[in-house]
């Protein structure tokens, strides 16, 4: 479903992605995992063409983002862009609510003004979406109520809210006190139960290895290893065994 093929990046003379190649199946669950700065968050930004890339092969189902043509990148037109990127939501560590809108403005935002959903369609589905993550009664909240755990579970149900056919996470639950990371964990795992699309940049190694149908390891900018959550969990590859063990403290 999504295809991405020896994607290269680089920032000035820094080379942060070094011919990075994952293909995600639909219904699949994808765990990013790697030391901080190897290029997990640029990868997932390239995939959502929040970043530009500058070698390699970006596909969504049957779009095209940008391919080599005769040794040079092109990007697709505008339309396909939007096509591409409408069908997939984005998760922050650092949730990106607007602030001076309530939850449920949060959540109706883009349907109405991107999808053009009437509202009440759109007010009926965010509903439905905040209850799916235990925040039904925090509707006309504001951001600024919310604990971190809630500030995170309302960006996931506004993302969900654009009815994307694949979400990518980066690291969703870095920025939360412990006894909050397990439930937006638990939403997470709900999403996945019910067979969403997941790229899932974390160090949660607990949730990469029960959750995940496969785990990438990045290390300065290319895959280590890559496999089931069982196999580069049990890897005797002496950098993954090493991450491994420290990530897992
Ligand atoms: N916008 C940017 N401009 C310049 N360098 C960047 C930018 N974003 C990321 N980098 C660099 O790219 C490398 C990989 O960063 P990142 O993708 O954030 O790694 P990770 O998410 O694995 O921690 C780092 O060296 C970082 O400093
Ligand atoms: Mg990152």
């Amino acid at each position: 479903m999504l295809n991405a093929e020896n994607v290269r990046k680089r920032f000035a003379a820094n080379e942060v992605l070094r011919g990075i190649s994952l293909n995600v199946e639909k219904g699949e669950v994808v765990s990013l995992i790697g030391p901080s700065g190897s290029g997990k968050s640029t990868f997932l930004r390239c995939l959502n063409r929040l970043e530009t890339i500058d070698e390699g092969t970006i596909t969504l189902d049957d779009d095209v983002m940008c391919e080599m043509r005769g040794g040079a990148l092109h990007y697709a037109d505008s339309k396909t862009l939007r096509r591409i990127t409408l069908k997939m939501g984005m998760v922050f560590q650092s949730f990106n609510l607007f602030p001076h809108m309530t939850v449920l403005r949060n959540l109706t935002d883009a349907p109405v003004a991107v999808r053009r959903l009437p509202r009440s369609q759109a007010e009926e589905k965010a509903r439905m979406l905040l209850a799916k993550v235990g925040l039904a009664d925090k509707a006309d909240s504001y951001p600024h109520q919310l604990s971190g755990g809630q500030s995170q579970r309302v960006a996931i149900a506004r993302a969900l809210c654009m009815d994307p056919e694949i979400m990518c996470f980066d690291e969703p639950t870095s920025a939360l006190d412990p006894e909050l990371t397990q439930e937006v964990l638990n939403v997470m795992q709900d999403l996945a139960k019910e067979k969403m699309t997941m790229v899932v940049v974390t160090h949660e190694m607990r949730f990469a290895r029960n959750v995940s149908d496969r785990v990438v390891l990045i290390e300065n900018g290319g895959i280590v290893e890559e496999g089931t959550a069982e196999q580069v969990f049990t890897s005797q590859n002496p950098r993954t065994r090493q991450f491994i063990g420290e990530a897992q403290g």
